[in-house]
């Protein structure tokens, strides 16, 4: 079986594909022969059959009138008239009329062997009578007794037609009771074995003709696929060893194997974004963190200096200090920002489970109490008074009110007010609205991206990646981040998320763990 399998592999696809094809048109014709020859044979014989049945039935009244002659009853040697005989009158009348019936039925049935016995005794030998022809006397006499004759005039079946013993000939007997003798006509099957050969030898003709058209077509397509996919495989072990430029070889045909090329271009494609994508996140990460780390050592230097000078300078050490302390946490950010970016391109399976966005909101609102009170900022939720489900990871929707907030909270001047609204139709939503600067027309889309920031930063230079956080993170929850296209002045952002039924009231979740 291993073998087998072996050896059939050895052949390869185009071998298999021609193989498969030239099996396939063999066996079909080859089938096709075995069942229609002998349909053919038995279609063709029971026709001839038919068409003697059709032809005797269709001169039973001229068999019929064969009782009125009572001429079966004579020996023929007695019909020698003398002619004043009444008897010799009656028999050569009779004789007469004999000879008509036979010619006209033997006109009529077209068969090519017509033999009346009169009488028929009871071991079914037959008594021909008539002009009968010598070959068919004396075939007659070898094949004693007439097996079907017999039947007929014993059974005594009025009609029986059946096929000789060797299947030469079809064969029909009709008894006529009131003569007492039996009418047998024999007509022969050699046509049907002729037509049959002539069919068979047709059939060989088309089967070869078949053949060499299969193996013409079925080679040059096998030929012309393979070397396609040979393209293919040939580009795609390129791209496996890093020539990323090579290209797929452009396969313009409409089928399986068209699409299977325009499928790995389009992945090539895809692979060579997402490698420049890569490579771009990259180097602008590690250069976002060179800069915070060259100050920060800068700044660490100085205080060294400060402090392990003759008269150390406190109070610059602790102004240098306090900058310190400060890129330092953008640094602790950048890396919890890029640890987020990470997660979401690794495709970290996010929980989803029903979470009431008010509840939610107050807690994230409760940890910005002491930087908006620094600032002078107000922050405030309003809801509809009822709780809004939405099915989401609680941790995600957080972390994008927070990214939310914090943007708001920089830009928003002194005294002003920060606006959150939780609301849950047509979908579950929470909107924050600031009273600072906007957004420009033009860096909309723009501040959606990695690393990307707009012109308005509150002092504070960001990483620019807060929103882009913020929208890959609502868009794995099946939800969207959007900026609301302003209609006065600040920023209005809309976080729209899945509706969730609201569950039992014995497992509500808390905005613990958030
Ligand atoms: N509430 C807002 N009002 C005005 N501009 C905003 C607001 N939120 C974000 N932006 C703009 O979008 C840019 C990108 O924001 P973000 O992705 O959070 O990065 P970062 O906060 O690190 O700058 C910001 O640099 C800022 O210009
Ligand atoms: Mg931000």
């Amino acid at each position: 079986m291993l073998l087998a399998r072996l050896r059939w592999s050895a052949f390869g696809l185009r071998g298999r594909i021609v193989g498969a094809v030239l099996a396939t048109t063999a066996i079909s014709l080859g089938v096709a022969a075995l069942v229609l020859l002998p349909r053919l044979e038995t279609v063709l014989k029971n026709a001839s059959k038919a068409s003697l049945t059709k032809a005797i039935e269709g001169n039973r009244g001229d068999l019929n009138s064969l009782s009125r002659i009572r001429y079966t009853l004579i020996p023929l040697t007695a019909i020698v008239p003398p002619k004043h005989n009444d008897l010799g009158r009656q028999a050569a009348l009779a004789a007469s009329k004999l000879a008509n019936w036979e010619k006209q039925i033997r006109a009529r049935l077209a068969a090519q062997n017509l033999t009346v016995c009169a009488p028929v005794d009871a071991q079914g030998y037959c008594n021909p009578v008539g002009q009968q022809d010598p070959a068919e006397l004396a075939d007659i006499a070898a094949s004693r007794p007439f097996d079907d004759r017999h039947l007929a005039f014993v059974a005594p079946h009025h009609f029986y037609v059946s096929f000789s013993a060797g299947g030469g000939t079809v064969r029909a007997a009709i008894y006529i009771r009131s003569a007492d003798a039996i009418v047998f006509v024999r007509s022969s099957l050699d046509e049907v074995g002729g037509a049959v050969a002539a069919v068979r030898r047709a059939f060989e003709i088309a089967a070869a003709v078949a053949i060499v058209l299969t193996l013409l077509v079925a080679i040059p397509l096998a030929g012309r696929l393979v070397r396609r996919l040979q393209r293919l495989r040939q580009a795609a072990l390129q791209l496996a060893i890093g020539g990323k430029s090579a290209g797929f070889p452009a396969d313009r045909a409409r089928d399986e194997v068209g699409d299977l090329a325009r499928s790995f271009s389009i992945m090539q494609r895809r692979l060579r974004q997402q490698e420049e994508a890569r490579r771009a996140f990259v180097a602008t990460a590690s250069h976002e963190l060179r800069t915070p780390l060259a100050s920060l050592e800068g700044m660490l230097e100085l205080l060294a200096d400060d402090l392990h000078g003759d008269e150390p300078d406190l109070e610059d050490a602790s102004a240098l200090l306090d900058r310190a302390r400060v890129q330092s946490r953008r640094l602790a950010r950048l890396a919890a920002d890029l640890l987020d970016l990470s997660r979401i391109d690794a495709e970290v399976a996010l929980r989803s489970e029903p979470i009431e966005l008010g509840e939610l909101g107050r807690a994230v609102l409760a940890e910005f109490d002491l930087p908006s009170a620094a600032r002078g900022v107000a922050i405030t939720l309003s809801d509809e008074g009822r709780p809004t489900w939405a099915l989401a990871d609680p941790g995600s929707v957080a972390r994008i009110l927070r990214i939310l907030l914090d943007n708001a909270l920089r830009v928003a001047p002194e005294g002003s007010q920060i606006r959150v609204f939780v609301r849950s139709t047509p979908d579950p939503t929470l909107v924050v609205s600031d009273e600072g600067p906007g957004v420009a027309q033009e860096e909309r889309a723009l501040i959606f991206e990695r690393f990307k920031r707009g012109r308005a930063t509150g002092g504070e230079a960001g990483f620019g990646l807060g929103l882009a956080i913020g929208r890959e993170l609502a868009q794995r929850m099946g939800g969207s981040l959007v900026l609301n296209d302003s209609d006065g002045p600040g920023a209005t952002f809309t976080l729209r998320l899945q509706a969730a039924e609201s569950p039992s009231t014995d497992r509500l979740p808390s905005a613990a763990g958030v």
